[in-house]
């Protein structure tokens, strides 16, 4: 067993609802997941949820060559290991809650590890309007979601608030090898507010309303 999986299962022995998982997400999930971080200029790139750093390492990769990678997790314990692996990274012992308070520049891209199926519908609003807010008007939010838990009622609710905020929300193909088996979101083209909550551009009455494409995750 590595010290990521023995340090990933402790915490979820500790914290087993914040955690989420028993064990941190494999390659093939982590490469999906941060596909959207742009290769070239100096992006922000803002990772939610980080763990032992399963998505951190990718994202590194590919910000070697400029950029600022930014991430918030409320595990003291998964804090300090980050700290000491990436010396670097701009990290945020915080709450996802607490996203928008943290005044952070524009963000190209987010990338969540977040557990949203154990978040009660409140926080997962939060957090998400905190994200939509965030993302530059060409930026992309990624999330993934595990497939037994994602029809479930908080998984469907997920799926909803992605609509409610995003133009463009795609189920990518299930990662079957990832433990458990799993697929990413890409949320694109975030739906700017008015102050009356009304989507910009919208007609009356199309509050909370996406242009959505309405898919189930893909086989893999
Ligand atoms: C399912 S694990 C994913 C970890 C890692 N991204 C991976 O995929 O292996 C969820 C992570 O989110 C963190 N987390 C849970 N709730 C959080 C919150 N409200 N704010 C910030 N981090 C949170 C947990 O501590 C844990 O590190």
């Amino acid at each position: 067993m590595t010290s990521d999986v023995l340090s990933f299962l402790t915490e979820f022995v500790r914290h087993p609802l914040t955690t989420g998982a028993v064990a941190p997400s494999g390659r093939t999930l982590a490469g999906r997941i941060t596909t959207p971080v742009p290769r070239t200029g100096s992006p922000c790139v803002v990772e939610l949820g980080p763990g032992t750093g399963a998505f951190t390492a990718p994202i590194h990769r590919l910000l070697a060559d400029g950029g600022r990678h930014v991430a918030v997790e409320v595990n003291a314990r998964f804090v300090r290991r980050l700290a000491r692996r990436y010396p670097s990274l701009e990290l945020h012992h915080a709450d996802a809650t607490e996203l928008g308070a943290l005044d952070l520049p524009p963000a190209d891209a987010v990338i969540s590890g977040l557990p949203w199926t154990v978040f009660p519908a409140a926080r997962q609003d939060t957090i998400l309007d905190a994200v939509r807010d965030l993302l530059t008007d060409a930026g992309t939010f990624t999330t993934f979601a595990y497939v037994h838990a994602a029809w479930t009622p908080p998984g469907r609710r997920l799926r909803t608030a992605l609509h409610a905020r995003f133009e463009e929300v795609v189920p990518g193909r299930t990662v079957w090898s990832n433990l458990p088996p799993a697929f990413v979101y890409h949320a694109r083209r975030p739906i700017r507010r008015s102050l009356e909550g009304v989507p910009v551009g919208a007609a009356p009455g199309d509050a909370g309303r996406g242009l959505v494409r309405e898919t189930g995750p893909r086989p893999g």
